[in-house]
């Protein structure tokens, strides 16, 4: 998409910085900070989707967890539409909180066992917006199930007779029922068997079209993001270390991290391009 014609910033990242107090050897040596997030800087706009991906433990679930102001940040702003997240007062964060979700890995973990699909999808609502009346919430449960392609009848059920892929659908009703305009996917299909993959990565994309959805996506495999993302960013020991469109990053990776990325992508055939892996991953997306 041309620059000019993009729509203002949805999400802006400022020189983010994130430490852990890390355990020092010693009886009476305090905690050392550990610097997990450093400098981080990224623009998201709505419509869009940017992806995160890097080694296990390079901050990318600390960087969504900043993002959606379920942790504070060392020092750096999150500004989503143009508010600094981190310094809203608590109603206002309130408010905020309608307007991003996140979905996880494994939905199995996301959804309350012992209540029903209706409560689940419906406690974002009934935690960050009690004031809306009982049939307004129903309306709206009945919708985002039906955004996701379950039926309004499904809230009565139990996630426990719906399949993996199905209950995944659930999460999503789940993080779209606030009508929210950023949604933060942390490996959203890893969890899942490869052809349900294929069509939740068809769901999302449709959600983000007609929701005009901002997407922040963190995948370990690089043909999700391939296939869902317009930018992606490396993170390597706490920095970005290098950013492009996929294509860039998958034909002509500079950082030799990107490159090890690449090479950790399974391939069927020894000696085969690993590159094709992902096209051809993506052409099978594209025919679900
Ligand atoms: N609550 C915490 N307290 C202390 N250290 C933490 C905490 N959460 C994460 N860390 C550390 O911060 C670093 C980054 O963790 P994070 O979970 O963000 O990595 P990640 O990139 O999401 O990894 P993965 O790909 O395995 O999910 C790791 O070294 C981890 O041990
Ligand atoms: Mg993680």
């Amino acid at each position: 998409m041309d620059a000019a014609a993009l729509p203002p910033p949805l999400l802006q990242v400022r020189q983010l910085c994130h430490s852990y107090a890390a355990p020092r050897p010693g009886l009476f040596a305090g905690p050392a900070p550990h610097p997990v997030l450093h400098n981080i800087d990224f623009t998201l706009h709505a419509g869009r989707c940017l992806g995160l991906v890097g080694a296990s433990g390079s901050g990318k679930s600390t960087l969504a967890r900043l993002v959606l102001a379920l942790d504070t940040p060392t020092s750096g702003q999150v500004l989503l539409d143009g508010e600094d997240l981190h310094r809203l007062p608590a109603a206002a964060l309130r408010q905020a909180r309608q307007r991003m979700a996140m979905v996880f890995q494994d939905p199995a973990t996301a959804l309350n066992p012992r209540r029903s699909v209706g409560w689940s999808v419906a406690e974002p609502l009934t935690v960050l917006a009690p004031s809306l009346p009982p049939a307004e919430i129903r309306q709206r449960v009945a919708q985002a199930l039906e955004d996701v392609g379950l039926h309004a009848r499904d809230a009565q059920r139990f996630p426990h007779s719906f399949s993996g892929g199905q209950r995944q659908r659930i999460a999503l009703a789940r993080a779209i029922v606030t009508r929210p305009r950023l949604l933060v996917l942390d490996e959203p299909v890893s969890a899942l068997d490869v052809s349900v993959q294929a069509q939740v990565l068809n769901l999302l994309l449709e959600l983000q079209q007609r929701l005009g959805l901002g997407y922040l996506l963190i995948s370990h495999d690089l043909a999700v993001i391939d296939h869902l993302c317009n930018q992606v960013l490396v993170l390597h020991q706490a920095e970005v270390v290098e950013s492009g469109t996929p294509q860039q990053l998958l034909h002509a990776a500079r950082h030799p991290v990107t490159q090890a990325l690449l090479r950790s992508v399974p391939t069927m055939t020894p000696g085969a391009a690993r590159l094709r892996y992902a096209t051809n991953k993506k052409a099978a997306y594209a025919d679900e």
